[in-house]
């Protein structure tokens, strides 16, 4: 039974959750594996595991096509999915969840089918500095096609979006802001509803790029008040090739379909088609079946787990990291912002993050080195490229001084 103390449900039991994760037990090179790239995508516990195994072994059929009893079962499960989706966002009704293939076919869906139809040249489209490129690149491409224009909303040294700024930017002509919730490459926890509170007084809807905040904190997209919210599975303990998208019923309504094929129709003839009802609407082709279901047992189970346990335990290991790091000679942690999800970014004087990566795997140790996707904040930031630790539900203080051990180690034979 789950215990609950004032309100607060007891801290969690790393050492028991960890038994859920059965990559955790694995060795690397001959050492204890430590997996500090959650950010870049997040270990699966058996229940997620077993639930796209379950479906392969017992109800393997295609969804919303069949009236045998395996297709009604398929169907019932990727449904219940798309409601787990609904309460993870408490999005108002599951014809507002609209499955992709994640964050980047989501975003990708709003650039063609939302703003496409109606975007003229001379228009402009909102973006930070601090966007991973899935949040630029389809602007671009509808600026380029469209005669549009991408603008840039500016960030300070610590990596925190200049809120002020960004609202003067906002004119008549601004047709869409897209904002990222969670930085990958810096951590950085945007002021999302304030965002969205300047937007509205001036007409603006706003994507969210929610691909790192659904793991690490409780996400509610009517307190919000944006219009559109992407995710993945994949960050959340889920599968890969699965995500959604979440947008306010009557935009979704009014919006073309983007892909055709199958289940977006309800009639086809050579003189015209008829389009499905939301969400299938926007959902052309067999859907990635097992990974909605794995998509919705991981929603499950982040629920059971708690998303404000996970957030106070990952809070401790990022402000042990944070401390602990600032101390190595020579470490500079790119992204300091206030509200920080768990993510350290840095760099070191004199030495390539990606021979820091490599040495540091030899211990064990996974971290990203690269620009994460995110190249226009590294250029802000002057870097080519950046070491990166990101921490999960699973991640003890231990794996951190375990890091630290070979991040110094590597930082001597380096430097
Ligand atoms: N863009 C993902 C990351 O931050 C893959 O690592």
């Amino acid at each position: 039974m789950e215990i609950v103390k004032s309100g607060v449900r007891e801290q969690l039991d790393v050492h028991r959750l960890r038994e859920q994760f059965p990559v955790l037990a694995r060795q690397v090179h001959g050492k204890p594996l430590v997996y500090l790239d959650n950010a870049a995508t997040a270990q699966r516990p058996l229940a997620v595991i077993e639930a796209i195994d379950g479906f392969y072994r017992n109800y393997n059929a295609n969804v919303h096509r069949g009236v045998h009893q395996l297709s009604v079962e398929a169907s019932e499960a990727f449904e219940q999915s798309r409601q787990a989706v609904r309460r993870l966002l408490n999005a108002r009704s599951e014809r507002e969840i609209i499955f992709t293939r994640g964050t980047t076919e989501a975003i990708n869906l709003v650039a063609n089918s939302y703003l496409r139809p109606t975007i003229q040249a001379g228009d402009e489209i909102l973006v930070s500095h601090m966007e991973h490129h899935s949040n630029i690149v389809p602007w671009q491409l509808l600026c380029e096609q469209t005669g549009a224009v991408l603008k840039v909303m500016p960030i300070n040294q610590r990596g925190e979006l200049l809120l002020d700024e960004a609202e003067a930017m906002i004119s008549e002509r601004t047709k869409l802001i897209g904002i990222v919730h969670v930085s990958n490459a810096l951590g950085t926890v945007n002021p999302v509803a304030e965002l969205c509170a300047l937007a509205k007084q001036h007409g603006v809807p706003v994507l969210v790029d929610g691909a790192q905040a659904t793991p690490h904190e409780k996400v509610d997209v009517q307190a919000l008040g944006c219009d559109f919210y992407a995710l993945s599975a994949h960050k959340m303990y889920g599968p890969t090739g699965i995500g959604a998208l979440w947008g306010r019923e009557e935009l979704l309504e009014a919006m073309p379909p983007w892909q055709g094929g199958g289940e977006m129709i309800t009639r086809v003839s050579f003189d015209g088609t008829t389009y499905n009802e939301l969400p299938h609407k926007f959902e052309a082709g067999t859907p990635n079946i097992a990974g909605a279901i794995g998509l919705g047992a991981a929603v499950k189970w982040l629920e059971d787990i708690g998303v404000e346990r996970i957030a106070a335990h990952e809070q401790k290991l990022l402000d042990h990291a944070t401390e602990r790091m600032s101390e190595v000679e020579g470490l500079t942690i790119i992204g300091q912002a206030a509200h920080k999800g768990p993510v350290v970014a840095f760099t070191l004087d004199g030495v390539h993050p990606n021979d820091l990566g490599t040495i540091i795997d030899h211990h064990g140790v996974a971290i990203r080195t690269g620009h994460h996707c995110a190249m226009p904040v590294m250029q802000f930031f002057g870097v080519a490229a950046t070491a990166r630790v990101s921490f999960a539900c699973y991640n003890l203080r231990a794996e951190i001084d375990v890091f630290l051990d070979a991040l110094e180690k590597a930082r001597k034979m380096l430097t």
